[in-house]
């Protein structure tokens, strides 16, 4: 009877491991080291000696990554409906980065695993823990983060970070340079497809070949230097000061000449304050309100053409960035005659349900299939179709043609707006009108002219 059942046992082994795994190829990848559950300790123990960064950190982006409804619902959609093996494998993967906890104590294993069963503390998203127990990367994508945990409380192990000279009872510290580096940001901010390689996100490699990543020190400012700068009411892009934030790293910790803060903010308006958290909500309002600016251009006017610039001042990476074949950065252009007041050119408005019209012009990236169709769930990118985003302190002209025999002046009202997702794609995953994000003003620009 043993015998009987070792042997089904082992059949079903086999079974798993012919069958199962090139099912999921995606765990091929994710099998990298386990480690127990209980090695990881709650950022709420973190918490009670680094309140302020606990504070900080509480309801970011990274604590919300896998509590995220805007995630949660797209993934899930993804998922639905796929049968090609390569593009299930990519579907699967989206725990790595948004469950890291999870992922490298073997629950969940992939997408479509059982989320009630994920353990608590792996649903505390990209946390303490996890990146201060990361010793570096190989490769500076698909979070190849690895780690060196402690023990749990009682023996928390050796926390890595920026100091060389801090000193905790709690805890071990060590300095490390991978934290002071962008690549610790870079290997899940670099998003490739699992067996296409088509890169998905590539907010590292921007940054990476951009004029922030330079040999001056003057000049060179890592991710950290302006995401870890950003406080309440100093947004830190590239187009303001970044200002030290003066004070202590651990209560009753020395003062330090800059704390490193980590309120993780970007453009996203919408989902801590989604839960709760309306100041991280304006304050990604201001960072995107300091992004970027706009210029008119009439040096053609005679032939009824008009300049619109837009400059990448503010983002130490592509404007935008990261989800771009998901983010909305578009153009509302309003062009009336002043004369009579009639609207003589128009494009970037929203029909009634919110969607923006196809005529805009709109800065983001498109998938294809493979054979130049574009797909918008992303298993199903085998190429990338379109790219049309500003590069680090570089400007792009966009020219309209206006009819010019029809006006003798004009008032021009141009804005450059911004959104998280289109309407079309969180009224497919969500529910028709039951998540409504809203639209930053980035920058804006007013100019009347005359006739030539
Ligand atoms: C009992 C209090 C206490 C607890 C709990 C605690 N720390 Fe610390 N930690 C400190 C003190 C004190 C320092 C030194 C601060 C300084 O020198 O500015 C420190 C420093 C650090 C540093 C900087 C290390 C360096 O070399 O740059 C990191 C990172 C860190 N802690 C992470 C954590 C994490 C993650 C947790 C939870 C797993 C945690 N700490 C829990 C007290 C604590
Ligand atoms: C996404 C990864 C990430 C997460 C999550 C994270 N940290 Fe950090 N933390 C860093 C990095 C990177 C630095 C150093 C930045 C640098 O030197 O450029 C840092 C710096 C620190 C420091 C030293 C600050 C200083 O200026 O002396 C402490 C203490 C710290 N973190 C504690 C925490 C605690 C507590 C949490 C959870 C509430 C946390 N961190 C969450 C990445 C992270
Ligand atoms: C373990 C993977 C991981 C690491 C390491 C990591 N991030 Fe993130 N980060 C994410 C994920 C996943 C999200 C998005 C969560 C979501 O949208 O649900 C995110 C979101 C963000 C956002 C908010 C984006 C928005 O739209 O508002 C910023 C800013 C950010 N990260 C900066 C950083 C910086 C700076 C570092 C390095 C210090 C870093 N991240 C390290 C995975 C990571
Ligand atoms: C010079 C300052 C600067 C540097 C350096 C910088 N960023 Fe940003 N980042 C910004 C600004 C400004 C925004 C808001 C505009 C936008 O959304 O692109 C932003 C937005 C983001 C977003 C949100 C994008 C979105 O629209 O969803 C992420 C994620 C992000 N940054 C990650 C990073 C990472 C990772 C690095 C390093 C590789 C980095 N940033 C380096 C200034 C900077
Ligand atoms: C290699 C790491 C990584 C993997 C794997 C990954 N993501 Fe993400 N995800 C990120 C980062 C980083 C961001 C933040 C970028 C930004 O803000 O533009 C993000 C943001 C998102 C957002 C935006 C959420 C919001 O509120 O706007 C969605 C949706 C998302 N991811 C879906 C997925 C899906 C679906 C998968 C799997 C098919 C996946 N991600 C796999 C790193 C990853």
């Amino acid at each position: 009877m043993l015998r009987y059942r070792l042997f089904n046992a082992t059949i079903l082994t086999l079974l798993t491991v012919f069958i199962v795994c090139p099912t999921f190829l995606g765990q091929a990848l994710f099998a990298a080291e386990k480690y127990e559950l209980s090695r990881f300790i709650s950022p709420e123990t973190c918490g009670d000696c680094h309140s302020e960064i606990f504070s900080q950190w509480s309801n970011s982006m990274h604590s919300l990554a896998q509590k995220d409804p805007v995630y949660l619902n797209v993934s899930e959609f993804l998922r639905k409906g796929l049968v090609d093996q390569d593009e299930i494998a990519e579907a699967e993967s989206c725990v790595k980065c948004h469950v890291p906890v999870g992922v490298v104590t073997g629950y969940p294993t992939k997408l479509s695993d059982d989320k009630r069963k994920i353990p608590d503390i792996a649903n505390k998203g990209i946390q303490c823990d996890y990146c201060h127990s990361a010793i570096g990367a190989e490769k500076i994508y698909n979070n190849d983060i690895k780690l060196n945990p402690g023990h749990g409380e009682d023996d928390p192990g050796t926390k890595n970070g920026p100091r060389k000279d801090a000193e905790s009872d709690f805890h071990e510290t060590k300095y490390s340079k991978f934290h002071t580096r962008s690549e610790i940001c870079g290997t899940c901010h670099n998003v490739k497809h699992v067996v296409f390689n088509t890169d998905l996100e590539t907010t590292y490699e921007e940054w990476k070949k951009g004029p922030y990543n330079s040999h001056d020190p003057e000049k060179r400012i890592t991710c950290q230097g302006c995401h870890m700068f950003q406080r309440p009411d100093l947004p830190a892009t590239g187009s303001t000061k970044r200002i030290k934030n003066k004070g202590e790293a651990a209560d009753d910790g020395p003062v330090r000449e800059h704390v490193f803060t980590h309120y993780f903010v970007g453009g996203n308006r919408f989902i801590p304050e989604k839960f709760g958290d309306r100041e991280k909500g304006k304050m990604a309002e201001e960072r995107l309100k300091n992004s970027a600016s706009l210029a008119i251009e009439t040096g053609e006017i005679e032939k009824g053409k008009l300049g619109i610039k837009i400059t990448n001042t503010g983002a130490g990476h592509y404007l935008p960035t990261g989800l771009t074949n998901i983010r909305q950065m578009w153009l509302e252009i309003t062009i009336k005659d002043s004369d009579n007041g009639k609207t003589v050119y128009e494009s970037g408005k929203f029909d009634q349900d919110s969607c923006l019209k196809d005529d805009a012009i709109i800065f983001n990236t498109v998938f294809g299939d493979g054979k130049g169709n574009p797909v918008v769930n992303i298993a199903k990118a085998r190429e990338v179709l379109k790219d049309k985003r500003i590069p680090p302190l570089e400007s792009l002209t966009e020219t309209i043609q206006l009819p010019l025999e029809k006006w003798n002046h004009l008032s021009v009202h141009v804005k450059l707006l911004y959104r998280s997702a289109p309407q079309k794609i969180l009224d497919m995953v969500s529910g028709k009108g039951k998540i409504k994000l809203p639209v930053v003003t980035m920058a804006s620009v007013d100019r009347k002219i005359a006739k030539p």
